[in-house]
């Protein structure tokens, strides 16, 4: 494809303009151009309209065109939280899950995500990378054009930085953005649980050791933490993000999954970009959130995969003010899903978001929690050519369908990265 393409016969460009975050009422507006064109220069939006006006531009004319067929176009997901790099499925777990052993149950019994460190550790790096690989293929396939990617399942210096550099050498090998976050407070590994070893020296060592390695290389934007119930407390989660913060990783935060802790509190107190989960926020943190700009990233797909009935307050977090953001957190544990279409279903039906609030969840305001929302998120002059398109006629139709993938063709910059049908 050349360096200029006009994309043409889009019956609904859904462009996600506006303001930025979205809260509250702007939620509601998708920003849809009916029967619309895009012109793409130098792999950025040139311009984006009615297609007569865009057609009518000089550029437009000398532009290798494309026709949507009549398709949908939308930015390309960003998808805010994801574990990408693991050395296998843990389907055994799954079905004892369903025989009714609990997720924490299982983590007690050395299950978990330590099950996943200890086959990490010994996994070749060439297969981790393989496995990524395809999954960043089956990211672009489902729409998605910029995914946060968390370290997290190696759990010591070695293991922990090989994760940080494969993402960084995928970065540089497959089209989709990767934006690193160091989680190494994913969990205790396994050397710092038995007698005379503390959880406490295991945080002395991420302050003192792991985080200052990890950003001499460059190696990551954000720092992490799990702080739940049975994994970092607030206070081990605080001294964490601020060593981090002041090597210069952005904090975010796992917050309110398996129980209430206070970790919400502590992210908007920390300016943290994010507080992921939040299934078990009550009115105060909602409040705190609603006055902030951490972005509140909901994961329904946990929800879903481990069979329960409470999902994140959704509703009243975006009525009251809240930037709600939606993600994968693709992992093998809670959610081996990276199809944002199956989340944005899960949004409407389980937390009766509307088919466009979650639009502009898995879109714009994940971007915003990314520190992204001047390059992508919407579809706007200027922004990278990041786009999805998909075989259906209304954008209510993503959700809709669930379970079925109508990506039709995903443009990185301009450039195609997948594609149903030969161009
Ligand atoms: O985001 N909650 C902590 N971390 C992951 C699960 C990781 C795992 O079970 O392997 C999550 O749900
Ligand atoms: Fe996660």
């Amino acid at each position: 494809m050349s360096a200029s393409l006009l994309l043409t016969h889009c019956t609904q460009i859904v462009t996600l303009r506006g303001a930025v975050p979205r809260r509250g009422a702007a939620f509601a507006d998708p920003g849809v151009i009916r029967d619309g064109a895009v012109l793409i220069l130098e792999g950025n939006i040139a311009a984006v309209g009615p297609r007569g006006k865009v057609e009518a531009l000089p550029e437009a004319r000398r532009a290798e065109k494309l026709d949507a067929g009549g398709r949908i176009v939308l930015p390309g997901f960003v998808d805010s939280h994801t574990h990408l790099i693991f050395p296998a499925s843990r389907a055994a777990e799954y079905e004892e899950r369903i025989a009714g052993t609990s997720y924490e149950e299982l983590a007690h019994k050395g299950g978990g995500i330590l099950s996943t460190v200890r086959k990490l550790r010994r996994a070749p790096r060439e297969a981790l990378k393989k496995r990524a690989n395809d999954a960043l293929q089956r990211f672009a396939e489902h729409g998605t054009t910029t995914i946060e990617a968390k370290s997290g399942y190696g759990l010591d210096a070695a293991s922990e930085l090989t994760i940080l550099k494969l993402q960084h050498e995928l970065r540089k090998t497959q089209p989709i953005e990767i934006v690193s976050t160091f989680l190494g407070a994913h969990a205790f590994p396994p050397e710092y649980r038995g007698a005379g070893k503390r959880g406490d020296d295991y945080v002395e060592f991420l302050v003192h050791k792991l985080i200052p390695a990890v950003t001499r290389e460059g190696l990551a934007e954000f720092c992490d933490v799990f702080c739940d119930r049975g994994a970092f407390t607030s206070k081990q989660a605080r001294k964490i993000l601020t060593a981090g913060r002041a090597c210069g990783l952005v904090p975010r935060l796992h917050a309110e999954q398996l129980a209430h802790t206070g970790a919400t509190q502590l992210g908007v107190a920390l300016h943290a970009a994010s507080c992921d989960h939040l299934d078990k926020i009550d009115r105060a943190d909602i409040r705190a959130l609603a006055k902030s700009d951490t972005v509140a990233t909901l994961l329904p797909g946990c929800c879903f995969h481990l069979g329960l009935a409470r999902y994140a307050p959704a509703r009243v977090l975006i009525d009251d003010g809240a930037i709600v953001a939606l993600a994968t957190d693709y992992n093998p544990g809670t959610s081996p899903t990276l199809s944002m279409a199956m989340i944005l279903s899960l949004a409407c039906t389980q937390m009766r978001m509307s088919p466009a609030e979650g639009l502009a969840a898995a879109t714009i305001n994940a971007a915003f929690a990314l520190g992204r929302h001047k390059q992508i998120g919407s579809i706007e002059v200027g922004k990278f050519a990041d786009l999805a398109l998909f075989d259906l006629d209304d954008y209510r139709e993503i959700p809709y369908y669930f379970g079925v993938n109508h990506v039709w063709l995903t443009l990185k910059r301009g450039k195609p990265i997948y594609s149903r049908s030969p161009q």
